[in-house]
């Protein structure tokens, strides 16, 4: 690995830490590759350090003995905007990581420290410097109300989310959140509210798909007295009545083409007139939108304005389906037991074995909402203190027949599907390969199967064997040998195959 070079000074790294075994490994690693590290136990004295000799790049544990990593970290932002920070803490925690990115940490990272991660993200943020526009406004402090509702979820995928989150909320900008129905696009709109300088103002949803055009019209942005029937009296619309806090406009897709001219003006210059009025108002009101539809498909039929879509898409966060989320299903299946305990007054201790093993290989097309119906029906018909299969409705749906949990692509016979990707490309294979058309075909099938399950679940590679069934020997083996083929192809060709 290549650091800093001949010439250039050696970069610095500091740590604070209380000797955790995986953030030794780390620091061992990090000095190997020719990085100065000095590690501290004691923040007070880390951060005498640091601002003496200004390192490139300080990883702090979140939980220390004296201040806490997020009072560190805004010392070190006070110190010296450009070094950038790494938060290290105890459990994958949905508020530490999102306090910690919307406080202006580079990343976030849970114990035990995966290595190998780390030492990517590091080597980027060594590279690029953060930029000064991620900083909290001085004297703003971004303190969470403990009880706001929970993400639940410890998945690389959640984890993403939850960073993100931490990173958009701070800017006043519009924010878009799209996945499937069910997926918690509302829930992610209000830990956006929660954690951005308008956490006291109101936060108001308006779903635009359930209210007529004209109605949604005078609800989001009022209407003058004698404006139509009805009408008796001026009334303020949700814009006005989110002054100061966030408007979240659900279901924006369902949005009629008047309206969303109007909401595009209001995010362009922050004013509009109320129904049957012509006084401009104007309201100081972030707006986060959500979708479950597509919205590139709306703009192919005509039914979404284009420059608002652009405007809308410049902080978008997409939230991935359930089932993409590997064990969270059973992490929320157990939040959702003591939520209907509770409720219910209930007492149901958790899943048998198979219950379990149906939530997880489950394709949850209602996703997270799905799950959730589930368990309440579930916990409401227990009788044994423990939730069987035949406890949830979609047991007896799949019984049934009426869903089919894996009948997706995913599952069946998917020569269909492989060969309409084969069938154009078969005449080229057939001429450039001849004679290992079979070989290369396989192979390149394989290279693209593996490196998609990496990615799926964020390059770990014992999640990913296990995820394909295949050992992680056998795993490692293949990216090895494909590794050598890039390699041995690039040196002949020039560039990858
Ligand atoms: N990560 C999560 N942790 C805990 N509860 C969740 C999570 N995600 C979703 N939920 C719960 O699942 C239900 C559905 O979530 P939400 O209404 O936010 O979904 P949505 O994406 O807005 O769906 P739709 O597109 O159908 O409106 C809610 O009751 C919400 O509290
Ligand atoms: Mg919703």
């Amino acid at each position: 690995m290549r650091v800093g070079g001949e010439g250039t000074q050696l970069k610095k790294i500091t740590i604070i830490d209380r000797r955790h075994e995986s953030i030794l490994r780390l620091s061992n690693d990090l000095e190997r590759r020719g990085y100065e590290v000095r590690t501290y136990a004691d923040e007070r004295e880390a951060l005498g350090e640091i601002a003496a000799s200004r390192p490139d790049l300080v990883i702090s544990e979140l939980a220390l003995r004296g201040m806490s990593g997020l009072q560190v970290l805004a010392e070190i932002r006070r110190i010296d905007p450009r070094i950038p920070v790494i938060i290290v803490t105890d459990h994958e925690n949905t508020q530490d990581a999102i306090d910690s990115m919307s406080e202006g940490a580079y990343d976030y990272f849970p114990k035990p420290v995966d290595v190998e991660k780390a030492l990517t993200a590091i080597e980027k943020a060594l590279e690029l410097r953060v930029p000064e526009a991620r900083r909290s406004p001085p004297g703003e402090s971004v303190e969470i109300g403990a009880a706001a509702a929970r993400l639940i979820g410890k998945s690389p995928e959640m984890l993403e989310i939850y960073k993100r989150i931490g990173q958009v909320a701070v800017s006043d900008a519009a924010i878009l959140i799209q996945g499937e129905s069910g997926t918690g696009k509302e829930l992610v709109a209000q830990a956006i509210h929660r954690n951005s300088r308008r956490r006291n103002g109101p936060f108001l949803a308006v779903n635009c798909a359930a209210i007529p055009e004209t109605l949604l019209e005078s609800e989001l942005f009022g209407y003058e007295r004698g404006a139509f029937t009805g009408a008796v009296a001026r009334k303020a619309g949700k814009f006005e009545q989110a002054d100061g806090g966030t408007i979240f406009l659900d279901e924006i897709g369902d949005m009629s083409l008047g309206i969303q001219a109007k909401v595009l003006r209001v995010l362009q210059d922050k004013s509009f007139e109320r129904v049957g009025g012509r006084e401009t108002i104007s309201a100081d009101t972030r707006v986060v939108a959500a979708t479950n539809k597509s919205l590139v498909e709306c703009m192919k039929k005509g039914t979404f304005r284009i420059d608002l879509f652009y405007r809308l898409k410049v902080v978008s966060i997409f939230l991935p389906p359930l089932r993409e989320r590997g064990e969270d299903a059973l992490l929320l299946a157990e939040h959702f037991i003591q939520k209907f305990n509770y409720q219910l007054v209930k007492s149901v201790r958790g899943l048998s074995p198979q219950a379990a093993e149906l939530l997880r290989t489950y394709d949850w097309p209602g996703n997270v909402r799905e799950l959730e119906n589930n368990i309440q029906t579930g916990v409401l018909l227990n009788k044994t203190g423990v939730l069987i299969p035949e406890d949830f409705p979609l047991y007896l749906e799949r019984k049934d027949g009426r869903s089919r949990p894996g009948a997706g692509p995913g599952s069946g016979d998917l020569a269909e599907a492989f060969r309409a990707i084969l069938e154009p490309i078969f005449g080229s294979l057939s001429v450039e390969q001849r004679g290992s058309v079979y070989d290369r075909t396989i192979r390149d099938f394989e290279k693209a199967l593996l490196r998609l399950a990496l990615e799926k679940v964020g390059g770990n590679q014992v999640r990913a064997s296990r995820l394909l069934g295949i050992s992680r020997n056998t795993l490692r083996g293949r990216l090895e040998r494909f590794r050598e083929d890039d390699e041995a192809g690039s040196g002949r060709s020039g560039h990858e195959v």
